[in-house]
């Protein structure tokens, strides 16, 4: 596109001195290594106005068939001309046929849904400094060889392949595990991120699990600034509360997609996100 001194361009390495800006501007925590995290699991898109990024959005692929859209942002002085829009339909284009996921602002909100996005659910941010609490004595630390079974895990919760974002993670997080008879059954991971810590996915069979595997990562970080993102529908939220971290926010999880989505039993869910960018 290219209006006056406005071009849309690929998303690089080199942008993301600017993108940081801009995401600091409305507010989010990300740090540097936070975009780049992002972007090197995404197809990205800026907008520049003479050579200054006024704009971002990401695709982050999840295999052939989903895709997360994210770090949607246009600078406030120039909103309201029609570039939320132009780089939705860019990342949209970028996505082809698979289903979209997103976790949505009330700003961006009505964008979404003249874009064909539905509203699936809320997701609730809780944060503080991780209490002193008992580590659980059958949760324990991951080992090398487990990385296999994490991603097959994660599959089975969130129902797409994110294994290039499991092997990013295996770089950044340190992971939690609940064994039973050697296997894992369920997992969580902590990593820097934002003002500090964030714990997730968690991944496990039942409510009691995804505490267990909280607990066990607080007890490991006592004292630390810890970031949790959930679904409002895990109900993990008032135990949260308990545990000291506040309800600071949240965002509504949206989806677009061309079929009507099967209705699938899962043997695990994902209690915690990874963030409300990768879900
Ligand atoms: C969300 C955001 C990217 C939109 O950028 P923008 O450049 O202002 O968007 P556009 O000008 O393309 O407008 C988008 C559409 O939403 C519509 N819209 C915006 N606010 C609306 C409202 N309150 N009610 C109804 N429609 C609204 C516009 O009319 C436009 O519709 P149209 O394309 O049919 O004309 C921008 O507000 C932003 O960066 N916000 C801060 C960061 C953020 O919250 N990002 C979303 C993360 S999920």
């Amino acid at each position: 596109m290219t209006t006056q001194q406005i071009t849309l361009e690929t998303m690089t390495f080199a942008h993301l001195r600017d993108a940081l800006e801009l995401s600091r501007h409305v507010g989010w925590p990300h740090r540097r290594e936070d975009w780049e995290l992002m972007q090197s699991l995404s197809q990205g898109v800026v907008v520049q106005e003479e050579g200054r990024v006024v704009g971002t959005i990401l695709m982050t692929p999840y295999g052939d068939d989903a895709a997360s859209v994210n770090m949607v942002i246009v600078d406030a002085a120039m909103r309201g001309r029609g570039l939320g829009r132009k780089l939705m339909e860019e990342a949209l284009a970028k996505a082809g046929g698979r289903t979209c996921y997103l976790v949505a602002t009330q700003e961006g909100l009505a964008l979404y849904e003249k874009l064909g996005f539905v509203a699936t659910g809320k997701i609730v941010q809780y944060q503080g400094l991780a209490p002193s609490v008992d580590a659980p004595a059958h949760v324990s630390w991951g080992k090398d060889g487990d990385h296999a079974r994490l991603v097959a895990l994660d599959r089975a919760a969130f129902g797409h392949d994110r294994s290039a974002l499991m092997r990013s993670l295996r770089e950044r997080a340190k992971f939690a595990v609940v064994r039973d008879e050697g296997n894992v059954q369920a997992f969580a991971a902590i990593r820097r991120f934002g003002r500090g810590l964030v714990i997730g996915p968690v991944v496990g069979r039942k409510l009691h699990e995804a505490r267990c595997l909280i607990d066990f990562l607080l007890a490991d970080s006592a004292g630390e600034f810890v970031r949790i993102d959930t679904n409002e529908s895990t109900a993990l939220g008032e135990w949260l509360t308990r545990r000291g971290l506040a309800h600071v926010g949240g965002g509504i999880t949206m989806r677009r997609t061309a079929d009507e989505p099967k209705v699938e039993i899962r043997s695990h869910q994902t209690y915690a996100l990874v963030s409300q960018a990768l879900g």
